[in-house]
């Protein structure tokens, strides 16, 4: 089937591996913002066939989420069969009301795709299963574990102990602690939702000692939740400390905050480009829509 990749600004890398795979035309799309804050979209050459949009959502998420719509309002003008890779997808962590009055964004943000008629949505890693409910169209939410995994695998380290930072992501840990044929734990985490402050409220763990760690998250937005781990896991006397992640936002110098609180490495994939970024997720990507 004939396939044109367009490339959202915030994901042109990707977008162009993603049609390398699929050999696909790839067109480039361009922004102008006006000074009031606007912007003026261009897609250069004309799509054609089936059409896939790959814009991830990340800071400055409003802005990058009306480009993706946008261009997907555009393509449907050029085809029936719109797919919209949307690797990083913002607003996910607003699927429910936590306190009374908090507004559901994801459901709206959901209603939009649809609006705009994309056919399909593709995303990785979604941060919560409950997002997913809210699409009226069909989505398909795709594991980055086995690529970031797989890296860790070349590292070879010696019988290192993989951890979630919290329990909400023990089947993550779980399922990557497998692919390295090791052990796994989750800590126990409490999130202030008013301050957004972290805690870590385990109680000691037997089996950190002397050993390599691996914390695997989602996501790193401020890098509070890994600092809190990182400091857990150093009065746990573990040996060093590896973070493994899909979607590095890497909020106010998170980076700089984690490294200091004395993790060795932070691994993340191409869905948010940046240093970290060494894990390529075009090929999950490939196959989910192919
Ligand atoms: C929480 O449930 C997520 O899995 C991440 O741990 C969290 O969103 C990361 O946020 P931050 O880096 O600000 O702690």
């Amino acid at each position: 089937m004939f396939t044109t990749v367009i490339g959202g600004i915030a994901s042109q890398g990707l977008a162009k591996k993603i049609a390398k795979r699929l050999k696909a035309k790839y067109l480039n799309s361009e922004i102008k913002v006006f000074p009031d804050g606007e912007c003026k979209i261009t897609i250069y050459g004309k799509p054609r066939g089936r059409i896939i949009v790959v814009q991830s959502t990340y800071p400055p998420v409003d802005s990058n989420l009306i480009q993706a719509l946008a261009l997907i309002s555009k393509a449907r003008e050029y085809s029936s069969k719109i797919i919209a890779v949307i690797p990083y997808f913002g607003y996910a962590r607003q699927d429910r009301e936590f306190l009374p009055g908090e507004i559901v964004t994801m459901k709206m943000v959901a209603k939009l795709f649809k609006a705009v008629e994309a056919s399909k949505i593709v995303i990785v890693d979604v941060h919560s299963k409950i997002a997913l409910k809210h699409f009226k169209i069909p989505v398909e939410n795709i594991s980055a574990v086995s690529e970031l995994a797989r890296y860790f695998r070349k590292l070879q380290l010696k019988n290192p102990l993989v951890v979630s930072p919290d329990f909400g992501g023990i089947s993550r840990s779980r399922e990557f602690a497998k692919l390295l044929n090791t052990d796994y734990t989750a800590l126990v985490k409490r999130r202030d939702r008013k301050t957004g402050n972290v805690e870590i409220k385990s109680s000691n763990l037997r089996n950190a000692s002397g050993r390599d760690v691996i914390i695997v998250d989602d996501m790193i937005s401020t890098g509070g939740s890994i600092i809190k781990a990182a400091e857990f896991l150093k009065k746990q006397n573990c040996g060093r400390i590896f973070v493994a992640c899909t979607h590095a936002l890497l909020i106010n110098n998170a980076e700089k905050k984690i490294r200091q609180s004395g993790v060795s490495k932070i691994i993340s994939t191409n869905t948010i480009p940046s240093k970290t970024a060494v894990v390529d997720s075009s090929e999950i990507i490939v196959k989910a829509i192919s």
